[in-house]
C-alpha cells in the first residue's frame, strides 16, 4: 500500500528524518510513536509533500508519489488530518465537509459521501448548520476526520487525532479508527500514548531523533526499551 524507503526529509535544509523505512500494508493500522521533536509529524508531512524530501522514495500502490502535489495525492486516495484538528471556524459543519470534497466535481457523489460521513458521525448531522468554532473538542476532531473522509481515501494519515480529548472520547475515537480500517482504509497514525498506540495498531514504529529505533507488532509492548522508556519511566 505505502512504502517509504530510505527517506531523508526536513525543512529548508534542516535534516529531520535521517533515512527511515516505513511500510503500511492494505488494511493495516500502523502507529508512529516517539518523543516530541523526533520527526513523527515530518514523516506524514513528507508523504503529503508539506516537508522537503532530500533523498529516498515514497511509493503508494506501486506508484512513485515522492514530491507529488497535494491535490494529486488526494485524487489517488490519500487523506491527511493534521495535528491540532484544524477546521474552518467561521464556516458551518456542512461547509467544512463539502470543502473536503472540492476535488469531486459530481455533486451527487459529494451528496453521497456527505451522507456516509453523517451516518458515521450523527452528531455532525445534528450540528450541520452550526459554525465549526462552536463545536466541542471531540466534535471538532470528528469534523476534521469527516472532512478527510469526504473523498473516500484508501490511505488515511492521522497526526495525533486524540490530542486534547478526554479518555472516554479517545476511546471512542480509536474505535472509529478501527471501524475505518474494517471499512478497508489503511491508516498511518501518529500517537502520543504509546500503550494505546501499540494496542490499536497492527504494527508500531518507534521514531527517535529522525531514525527508526524499533519496530514490531503488538508484542513490542514487552520490549525492554518500550517498558522502560515509553510505558514506565520518563516518557
Ligand atoms: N515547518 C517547520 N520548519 C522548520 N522546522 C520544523 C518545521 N516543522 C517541524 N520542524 C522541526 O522538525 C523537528 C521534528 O518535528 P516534528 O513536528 O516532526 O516532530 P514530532 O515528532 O511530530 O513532535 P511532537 O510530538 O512534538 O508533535 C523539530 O525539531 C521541529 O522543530
Ligand atoms: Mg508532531
Amino acid at each position: 500500500m505505502l512504502s517509504i524507503k530510505n527517506l531523508h526529509a526536513g525543512y529548508n535544509g534542516l535534516k529531520v528524518l535521517k533515512g527511515i523505512d516505513v511500510h503500511v500494508k492494505p488494511n493495516e493500522i500502523v502507529a508512529l510513536i516517539g518523543p516530541n521533536g523526533a520527526g513523527k509529524s515530518t514523516v506524514i508531512k513528507a508523504i503529503f509533500n508539506i516537508a522537503n524530501v532530500y533523498d529516498g522514495k515514497i511509493i503508494f500502490k506501486d506508484k512513485d508519489i515522492t514530491n507529488m502535489k497535494t491535490h494529486q495525492l488526494m485524487k489517488l486516495g490519500i487523506s491527511y488530518v493534521n495535528q491540532g484538528r484544524i477546521n474552518f471556524g467561521n464556516l458551518t459543519v456542512e461547509e467544512n465537509l463539502t470543502i473536503g470534497a472540492d476535488s469531486i466535481h459530481d455533486s451527487s457523489v459529494v451528496k453521497k459521501n456527505l451522507d456516509a460521513v453523517y451516518k458515521k458521525f450523527p452528531v455532525l448531522k445534528e450540528r450541520r448548520k452550526s459554525l465549526a468554532y462552536g463545536l466541542s473538542g471531540g466534535q471538532q476532531q470528528m469534523l476534521a476526520l469527516g472532512r478527510a473522509l469526504m473523498h473516500k481515501p484508501s490511505l488515511l494519515l492521522l497526526d495525533e487525532p486524540s490530542l486534547g480529548l478526554s479518555p472516554l472520547l479517545q476511546k471512542q475515537l480509536f474505535k472509529i479508527i478501527q471501524d475505518l480500517r474494517d471499512d478497508g482504509i489503511s491508516i498511518l497514525i501518529v500517537e502520543q500514548n504509546a500503550k494505546r498506540a501499540i494496542e490499536m495498531a497492527d504494527r508500531t514504529y518507534v521514531l527517535e531523533d529522525g531514525k527508526i529505533a524499533l519496530m514490531g507488532g503488538k508484542d513490542i509492548v514487552n520490549h525492554e526499551k518500550i517498558k522502560s522508556v515509553y510505558l514506565g519511566g520518563r516518557y
